[in-house]
């Protein structure tokens, strides 16, 4: 029986814009999902968050299973414009009651939750007055929002996530427009990541002045990474894979916990990188009570000579590729999830151990792994044993570096239940409970069963 740290915190996950639908209700203003995913030709499937999986009307119902299922913790996020309509301004009293009743149940059925602020639902009008993340005062309206959460919910959230993968928000958002915002560019990347580490640092910081002694909670940052492994054991690969890791996670953690941009950004970007004056540094650094990770998959990186070598477009994700001179790869023998995305569970361990390394151990909580399936429904039941091997080989992973001394703290699943995949529509899905999306029916897959037992066993 391979067993977990004791205090070890299971839960599974979800997104305000990929489960609430509701779009227009309660007093909930627009956000730059909405407009995104209503604008043609933008979702694979022509599809929209407008309804999803209807958690809006259907939280009690939803905590009540996640209850069944034994889970201990749940992180969701709150929609910024069910709070704020407006992005700024007076916070709209239904929104606050909708996620206060939210919290109420979870508390009533003992499980625990964890709160991102912003899982990239902005609200439209900061994208149209104020040009969202890529103006510095987008900091000061985050904050504000942020102090509006604190005060209300903070008697009883005790784990706050400022910013869900500020990574995705500004590669895919601001570089590649494939998510909303929908921008292209090889500048604003940069431009819109500096604005979000700031906001970040500005709702910690309020969230310690302000509340932190008196309601006792503790808040951090989630940031995305895949694993870079080196294409060959040359030295040339082996910088390239640094240098690779450096442009994805480091780019959000090294000012976190180093105090500056990751030394590759420095020496390759200069001129891109916008500089942080004293006052900002200062309340970045140090701005994580604990590494909050989302891990999915991993890709080799070899070093590229030239521009003319680069495959600019080949997997296209990992930061800016003009920058970095880094190619990226896969091994044919990996399995990939209908994703694509190479299975690879030895990855996870190594970026534990690398995170650990850097940032001199801290405590890491994987706030997302999962992955998609092809799902079926045959005779009332999900079959989906793949994701269990999935989920049981990274368990497996985490465990070993657990044991070799990295500090991993929680593990949550990635999804509750299938729900809205972003640009993927609802081609896929990645919960553990299935969604039939018509008649709104959830039942429960394999792996609910299976994961149960982990939760309750504290391992497999
Ligand atoms: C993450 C994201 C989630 C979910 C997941 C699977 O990047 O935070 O919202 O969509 O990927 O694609």
């Amino acid at each position: 029986m391979t067993t977990f740290p004791q205090l070890f915190t299971w839960g599974t996950a979800t997104s305000s814009y990929q489960i609430e639908g509701g779009w227009q209700q309660g007093g909930k203003g627009l956000s730059i999902w909405d407009a995104f995913t209503h604008t043609p030709g933008k979702i694979i499937d022509a599809s929209n968050g407008d309804v999803t999986c209807d958690h809006y009307h259907n939280y009690k119902e939803d905590i009540a299973l996640m209850a069944k299922q034994g889970l201990k913790a749940y992180r969701f996020s709150l929609s910024w414009p069910r709070i704020q309509p407006q992005g700024h301004g007076k916070a709209n009293k239904e929104g606050i009651e909708f996620y206060s009743d939210l919290i109420d149940t979870l508390l009533e059925h003992d499980i625990e939750p964890w709160v991102t602020l912003y899982h990239w639902d902005l609200p439209i009008t900061l994208q149209l007055e104020y040009d969202g993340w890529l103006n510095p005062k987008i900091a000061d309206f985050f904050k504000a929002y942020a102090d509006i959460c604190f005060d209300a919910f903070g008697d009883r959230v005790k784990r706050w996530i400022t910013l869900n993968e500020a990574w995705v928000v500004v590669m895919l958002g601001y570089g590649q427009a494939v998510f909303a915002p929908g921008r292209e560019s090889k500048t604003e990347p940069y431009i819109a990541a500096h604005h979000l580490l700031r906001a970040h640092a500005g709702a910690v910081d309020i969230y310690r002045k302000k509340y932190q002694h008196k309601q006792g909670g503790l808040i951090g940052i989630t940031n995305n990474c895949d694993w870079r492994e080196p294409l060959t054991d040359s030295q040339q690969d082996k910088e390239a894979a640094q240098r690779a890791l450096e442009f994805f996670l480091g780019w959000f953690a090294d000012p976190i916990y180093l105090g500056a941009y990751p030394p590759a950004m420095r020496e390759r970007i200069p001129d891109k990188l916008p500089r942080f004056n004293d006052k900002d540094l200062n309340l970045i650094k140090g701005s994580s009570d604990f590494f909050g990770l989302n891990h999915y998959t991993t890709l080799y990186a070899s070093h590229a000579e030239k521009e003319e070598q680069l495959d600019i477009d080949v997997y296209g994700n990992g930061g800016i590729a003009e920058d970095q001179y880094v190619n990226l790869s896969r091994n044919d023998a990996w399995p990939l999830t209908p994703m694509g995305w190479a299975i690879v569970p030895w990855g996870c361990r190594k970026l534990l151990h690398w995170i650990d390394q850097r940032y001199d151990h801290p405590a890491i909580v994987i706030t997302e792994n999962g992955c998609t399936r092809d799902d079926k429904v045959v005779d009332g039941k999900v079959d989906d044993q793949e994701r269990i091997d999935f989920v049981r080989a990274y368990l497996n992973e985490i465990h070993t570096a657990i044991e070799q001394g990295v500090d991993v703290r929680g593990y949550f699943l990635w999804s509750f239940m299938d729900n809205f995949e972003w640009a993927s529509g609802f081609t896929k899905r990645f919960g553990i409970n299935y969604v039939d999306f018509d008649s709104g029916k959830r039942i429960a897959k394999s792996s609910a069963k299976w994961y149960s037992q982990v939760v309750k066993n504290n391992g497999f």
